[in-house]
C-alpha cells in the first residue's frame, strides 16, 4: 500500500487490509510505504489513526518509511493510492515484471476507471472518513479477488 507521506492513507490502508485477510481466512504479508522521504519514522497522522481506532483496528505501531525497489522483490501486488504514487512507483520499476505488480487501488473497486484515493491531509475529518470507506470497500474486494 502506498501513498505519498505515508502517513494518512497508505497506512489506513495495510490496516484494513491485515484485517480483511484475517476476516477472509487468507494469509499474505501486508505493509505500507510512502514515495516521498519527508516523514520517515513518524506514526500516522493521528486522524488516521482516530478513524482506524473507531473501526476497530490500532495502526498505532507504524511508523512510515520510504517505498523502495527491493520492494519489488518483496511483494506481488503494490497498490498505488493517486497517479503521482503510481507514476514514481513506475520510475522505480526495473522491467515489465515490476510494472505488472503496480495497480491504482480504486481499480478494484472501479475496474478501468482511474480514481484517485484523494489526499486527505490538508483537509478536515471528513477527509479521513471519505478515504476510510474508499479503502474498506476496495480491500474487500482485493481480499475477494485473491481467493478466486
Ligand atoms: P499521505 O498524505 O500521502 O496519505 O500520507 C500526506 C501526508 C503528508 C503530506 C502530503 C500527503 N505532506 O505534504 O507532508
Amino acid at each position: 500500500m502506498v501513498c505519498l507521506g505515508n502517513i494518512c492513507r497508505s497506512p489506513l490502508a495495510e490496516g484494513i487490509m491485515k484485517k480483511k485477510l484475517e476476516e477472509h481466512g487468507l494469509t499474505g504479508t501486508v505493509d505500507s510505504a510512502g514515495t516521498a522521504s519527508y516523514h520517515i519514522g513518524e506514526r500516522p497522522d493521528p486522524r488516521s489513526e482516530e478513524i482506524a481506532r473507531k473501526n476497530g483496528i490500532n495502526i498505532s505501531t507504524q511508523r512510515a518509511r520510504a517505498f523502495s525497489r527491493s520492494d519489488f522483490d518483496r511483494f506481488d501486488l503494490i497498490f498505488a493510492m493517486d497517479r503521482e504514487n503510481y507514476n514514481n512507483i513506475m520510475r522505480l520499476a526495473r522491467n515489465d515484471q515490476d510494472r505488472s505488480k503496480v495497480e491504482l487501488i480504486l481499480n478494484r473497486l472501479h475496474p478501468g476507471k482511474d480514481m484517485e484515493v484523494p489526499d486527505p491531509y490538508y483537509g478536515g475529518k471528513d477527509g479521513f472518513e471519505n478515504v476510510y470507506r474508499m479503502l474498506d470497500a476496495s480491500c474487500e474486494q482485493i481480499a475477494l479477488g485473491m481467493k478466486k
